[in-house]
């Protein structure tokens, strides 16, 4: 008798909580229904996950794809200054905006391009292929030149980027992908703040100019520079501040700030951003962008444009009456 009352009530103690349990899920599935989270288990019904690179088979696709994610790491080593393929970039690493190799959600996630490519981009006007699209960081992000679209480290790259996303269908974007769109600020984002949020926050690694940290033998930056004559052009995506206000929103300070964890308020991210774009940096400009003016994003500082706004509201905001001014078209 002892034994089986002994044996019985834990099972019937396991069944009330798991009936406990599963009222939970279900009543909470039911509350919010888009956005279902098993209570306990971080990872959401949406959420996406890298494959392992640590998995990949050994072979000549595996270590095309190995190398495609070295050169996307460590870009400074193959194409910067002192690059051992050929040194035509600024000296920054891919990595430096898709973190963690492009892995990491709200921060230049890679996680969309094999599914969305190739695509119709408004900022060229044609349909683009990976290949293109990764030129065009280099010939902005990285400022430097474009490397042939069929040799070896091309389609290292490729191949890498479409391992990534290998698990996701077609035309499918998992939460995640690329940048976050940030609520807009109701004034325009304000330099002067930002350079009170940058002085305080940023400095420790990325310097006092902002012209961030070169290790022993100048191969590569221990700390990206965020201007200055070796940082992304202004023709780079992250030039536009709705871009690097998310990207630093979600990023920064680095090893700190996720998704989930950000350090900085909204307003701080945006006036860090202004700060930044503010200062000195390349000027390399595309005159064929956006060859249907009307397609260009609000936050796109170089006119002509099709409103009256100016170019210095187009670069600061505020973005809510170029954007009501836009849908009333
Ligand atoms: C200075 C920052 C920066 C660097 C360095 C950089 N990129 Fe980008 N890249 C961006 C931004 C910003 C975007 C646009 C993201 C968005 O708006 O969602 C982007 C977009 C892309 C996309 C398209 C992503 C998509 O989902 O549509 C690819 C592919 C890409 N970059 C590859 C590369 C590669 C490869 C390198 C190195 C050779 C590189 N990038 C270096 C900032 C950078
Ligand atoms: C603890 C060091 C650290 C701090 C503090 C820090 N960053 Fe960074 N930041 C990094 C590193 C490292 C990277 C490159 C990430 C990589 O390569 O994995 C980076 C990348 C960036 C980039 C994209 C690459 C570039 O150079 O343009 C921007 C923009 C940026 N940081 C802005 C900021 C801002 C704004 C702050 C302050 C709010 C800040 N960071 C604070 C370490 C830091």
């Amino acid at each position: 008798m002892n034994f089986l009352r002994a044996s019985w009530f834990p099972l019937l103690l396991g069944l009330i909580i798991l009936i406990v349990i599963l009222n939970q899920v279900l009543f909470t599935s039911a509350a919010t229904s888009n956005d279902f989270t098993i209570p306990d288990n971080p990872v959401s019904a949406d959420e996406w996950q890298a494959p392992d690179i640590n998995a990949l088979p050994n072979g000549e696709q595996g270590n095309l794809i190995r190398y495609g994610r070295e050169l996307i790491v460590n870009t400074s080593l193959f194409f910067g200054p002192k690059g051992k393929v050929v040194a035509i970039t600024n000296g920054m690493n891919c990595q430096n905006c898709h973190v963690d190799g492009g892995t990491k959600s709200f921060a230049g996630c890679f996680s969309a391009v094999a599914s969305t490519y190739p695509k119709y981009r408004d900022r060229s006007g044609r349909i683009e292929s990976i290949e293109y699209r990764i030129n065009d960081c280099m010939l902005r992000s990285l400022d430097g030149k474009p490397i042939d679209s069929s040799g070896k480290e091309m389609r290292a790259m490729v191949a890498y980027l479409k391992w990534i996303g290998k698990d996701v269908p077609k035309n499918k974007k998992p939460k995640g992908a690329g940048l976050e769109d940030l609520s807009f600020l109701d004034r325009a984002a304000d330099p002067e703040k930002g350079k009170k949020v940058f002085l305080s926050k940023c400095t420790s690694c990325h310097g006092e100019s902002g012209q961030g940290l070169l290790n022993h033998d100048s191969s590569f930056y221990l700390y990206p520079p965020l201007w200055g004559p070796n940082s992304f052009n202004v023709s780079a995506g992250l030039y536009r501040i709705t871009r690097l206000a998310s990207f630093v929103k979600n990023n920064m300070p680095f090893g700190l700030a996720s998704h989930d964890s950000p350090q900085l308020t909204d307003e701080e991210a945006w006036d860090a951003a202004a700060f930044i774009i503010s200062q000195p940096r390349p000027e390399k400009l595309f005159p064929e962008d956006w060859p249907r003016k009307e397609t260009k994003p609000v936050d796109y500082a170089y006119g002509p444009f099709t409103d009256n706004f100016s170019e210095k509201q187009h670069k600061y905001g505020p973005f809510i009456p170029i954007q009501q001014a836009k849908s009333k078209k």
